[in-house]
């Protein structure tokens, strides 16, 4: 058995991360995170909600075992996330009678939340996705209208920002999106890391959440991506990635008799040219990509297995549900070190 896992291979381009919660920091998955993988992100136990639930009530017992898990093992944590329209907890937007709250109450609560969340972490989070996926779903609409933007507009992102840096200096700080090499995406995207850019705001990188499938991204709209946002000076993370068997067009319909519901070699032969694509460019690209991170470790369990069909089995990682690596595996790390 080599003693080698994905971080040692890669130690040369940037750090290999994976997705976690706290059920997975014990037995053979602390063993496969442990081998594979030299950073972690929370997949839930950081946001909003889990961090304060209630004003003022901070919840810190899960995400500091993560913390402390990874400390121990020598594996750097990415922080997710500061700022975001999902479980975000409604008492933020709403004061006692139940009315809207003011920008200014918005924002003060805002930098509540990171200075405690951050400062409590100072230091042992390398890397805070601050805001994540503001920009709206319709191509034709820019930001999306969340509560954060109805209240405070464009100034939330601005401002979280601004709070993460003071609470913590030396952590870099990524906005965070999907479908991001879409080009209808990507050009808004663009947009705003312009602007945030050219008003001073203190971010240093984009975090391509990286929600793929067997069917894209294209070589060509992948390179573009990681061309353009880097043209800013911006470092560039993948932060969430996972090779879907299924394309996302289909995804919002219950699974039909044509859908797979099995990992055919058909499958798994295009999930394998898929994965040696992108790591590929990845490599190419090691100046600027700092990060790579799949989000979840194995087959067993995915956020895809119940999304959006509940029930339907996906195939995206690199682990099968035994934790055996898969074809894609040996692919990832077939290159000349
Ligand atoms: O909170 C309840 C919990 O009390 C209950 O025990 C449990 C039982 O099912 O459900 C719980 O909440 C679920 C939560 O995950 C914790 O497991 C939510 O229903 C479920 O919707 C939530 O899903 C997470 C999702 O973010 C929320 O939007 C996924 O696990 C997580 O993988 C996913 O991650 C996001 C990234 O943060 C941002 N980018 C997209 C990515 C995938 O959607």
């Amino acid at each position: 058995d080599d003693p080698r896992g994905l971080k040692d291979f890669y130690k040369d381009y940037f750090s290999i991360g994976v997705a976690v919660g706290k059920r997975n920091l014990a037995g053979e998955e602390a063993m496969l995170i442990k081998k594979q993988f030299n950073s972690v992100t929370a997949e839930n136990d950081m946001k909003m909600e889990m961090m304060q639930p209630v004003e003022g009530r901070f919840n810190w017992s899960t995400a500091d075992s993560i913390v402390s898990f990874a400390m121990k093992n020598n594996i750097k944590v990415r922080g997710h996330n500061l700022c975001w329209h999902e479980q975000a907890p409604s008492w933020f937007f709403v004061d006692k009678d139940g009315k809207q709250v003011s920008k200014e109450v918005l924002l003060q609560r805002l930098k509540s939340h990171i200075d405690a969340v951050v400062g409590r972490y100072k230091g042992n989070i390398y890397a805070w996705d601050v805001v994540n996926e503001a920009i709206d779903d319709d191509s034709t609409k820019y930001l999306r209208d969340s509560k954060w933007y109805q209240i405070c507009g464009e100034d939330f992102i601005i401002k979280a920002f601004e709070y993460a840096h003071a609470a913590d200096p030396d952590a870099k700080l990524y906005y965070n999106d999907y479908n991001t090499e879409r080009p209808e995406k990507r050009e808004r995207l663009y947009k705003l890391l312009k602007s945030l850019k050219e008003k001073g705001v203190p971010i240093d990188g984009v975090g391509l959440q990286a929600h793929w499938s067997i069917y894209e991204p294209t070589e060509n709209e992948l390179v573009t991506a990681i061309e353009k946002y880097s043209s800013l000076g911006l470092k560039i993370q993948f932060t969430e990635l996972d090779i879907s068997v299924y394309p996302w067009e289909k995804f919002k319909r219950a699974r039909g008799a044509n859908e797979p519901d099995e990992f055919t070699p058909a499958l798994e032969a295009q999930q394998m040219a898929k994965y040696k694509m992108v790591f590929d460019v990845f490599r190419r690209y090691k100046n600027v990509i700092t990060n790579v991170t799949f989000w979840n470790i194995s087959d067993r369990r995915t956020w895809l297995d119940s999304y959006p069909v509940a029930g339907r089995k996906n195939y995206p990682l690199l682990f099968d549900a035994q934790f055996k690596p898969k074809k894609a595996y040996w692919e990832v790390i077939n290159f000349k070190k």
